[in-house]
């Protein structure tokens, strides 16, 4: 297990590549379920959980290689073909792994029929139920049963004939399934208050390549005409918007001014009004985003939201950069039932937040002291490595594999723009 070294107090400035969307990625990958043909992704970020889920495909027979490019570069090519499906079982051992694998469930059903797929389970940050996802596959057919910590789904013989289902509340992953189930539905399915997230958009573009026929693409409400059978694709994977955001509350924090390459501004207005209020200056530049800060950081009140609100993958973030405001801040975070698990590390950092139920209330401070701090989810681990950059002192941050699931060599990407930073290995 390894930790990361930080020396904090070095203003960041230079070029930041951003990767491809791990939250796209996790989405597109299962896509290769749906046909038989070959599907090609490139732009692929190099992240612990899409090698995850590389090897769960590989376990259902899907062949997966991955084009040479350069070790440096950023991104890899992964071409997937499955023209035969060994099993259409994903079993626990993998799916407790990473939870993201329950985005097997809609494609595996399509494709084969029937699909059994082992109950997710919570993480840090809540519970995480699935009953949506069921409920959409329900309304469009298929008929569900759960035992012994396994969901099975099954289709009618010719296929599902689709329906209707308004969410409830706005979920990305059943959205998703219910999108992948739906591409060759024997009928129409119908999709009321989806999410509208970009990945969602980005899985759409995919689908609607290898031949979908989906309209709202974008919007709450999406319909699906199911077709016979989809064909092999190639595409480019969006760029992470959330690692984005991430970098950008890192310069900031630091003084600095960085050049987020890649970065797509029209996924990101939300993130992007929050730093501006926060006396962030944010330009949308020619293949990126310059963000830079010539003045006091600035205290702000918002919610997170469903898109395209402010994403509550961001909020652990921002809240370290608001932890050097200059006065106080409140947070509400509206999506999970646990995501302040940054605070009491934050608070050992010399932070001083104080949380009450899903409201975190942060007093901005003048200086924030580096501390040996330990990494509990993916977002808090980033949300410390910020703090650790602008602190005076040494920060480590223990228990990496959760900065690995989401920020593709974070330590190299930091290090190019004046980080002092190292990765060593945690005895
Ligand atoms: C996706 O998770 C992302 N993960 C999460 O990013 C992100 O935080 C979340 O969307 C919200 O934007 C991936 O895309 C792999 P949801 P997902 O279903 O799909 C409730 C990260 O840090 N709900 O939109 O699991 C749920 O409890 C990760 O990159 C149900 O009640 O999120 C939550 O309160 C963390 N029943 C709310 O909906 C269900 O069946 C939103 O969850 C499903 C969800």
């Amino acid at each position: 297990m390894d930790k990361i070294i930080i020396a904090g107090g070095k203003r960041l400035s230079g070029t930041i590549p951003i990767s491809g969307a791990k939250n796209a990625a996790l989405t597109l990958l299962p896509c290769a379920l749906l046909t038989d043909e070959p599907l090609t992704l490139r732009n692929l970020p190099r992240l612990a959980d899409i090698d995850g889920f590389q090897h769960l495909m590989n376990q259902f027979g899907v062949s997966t290689t991955i084009a040479g490019n350069r070790p440096e570069d950023f991104g890899r090519v992964m071409t997937l073909q499955a023209p035969r499906i060994t099993s259409s079982v994903a079993p626990y051992e993998l799916v407790r792994k990473m939870r993201a694998s329950i985005l097997v469930l809609g494609p595996m059903l399509a494709r084969m029929g029937e699909a059994t797929v082992s109950l997710p389970g919570g993480c840090a940050i809540g519970n995480r139920p699935i009953d949506l996802h069921l409920k959409a596959l329900e309304a469009f057919g298929a008929a569900i049963e759960m035992a012994a910590g396994y969901v099975r789904a099954v289709a009618p013989d010719g296929g599902l004939p689709g329906g209707e289902f308004d969410f409830p509340v706005v979920s990305v992953g059943a959205t998703e399934n219910a999108l992948m189930a739906a591409a060759t539905a024997s009928g129409t399915c119908r999709l009321l208050n989806a999410a509208r997230e970009p990945e969602i958009v980005d899985l759409c573009n995919l689908l609607t390549a290898m031949g979908a026929q989906i309209e709202g693409i974008g919007t709450s409400e999406l319909t699906v005409h199911g077709v016979p059978r989809l064909h092999g694709a190639t595409h480019h994977v969006m760029p992470d918007r959330i690692e984005a955001g991430s970098y950008a509350c890192a310069a900031a924090i630091t003084g600095g001014e960085v050049f987020l390459k890649g970065a797509r501004a029209e996924d990101m207005s939300a993130t992007i009004h929050a730093l501006r209020n926060a006396g962030v200056t944010v330009e949308p530049g020619k293949g990126g985003l310059s963000v830079g800060i010539d003045g006091p950081i600035k205290p702000l009140t918002l919610s997170t939201a469903p898109y395209p609100g402010f994403a509550t993958d961001m909020q652990a973030q921002l809240m370290a950069l608001l932890c050097k405001a200059e006065g106080t801040s409140v947070l509400n975070e509206t999506i999970f039932e646990n995501r302040y698990m940054h605070v009491p590390e934050l608070t050992r950092m010399g932070a001083h937040i104080e949380t009450t139920g899903r409201t975190a209330i942060v007093h901005g401070v003048d200086r924030l002291t580096g501390a040996e701090v330990m990494a509990t989810d993916l977002r808090a681990s980033m949300s410390l490595v910020i703090a650790g950059l602008a602190a005076e002192g040494e920060t480590q941050v223990h228990r990496l594999y959760h900065l690995d699931r989401g920020y593709e060599r974070l330590e190299e990407k930091l290090a190019l723009v004046g980080a002092a930073i190292e990765r060593v290995g945690d005895d």
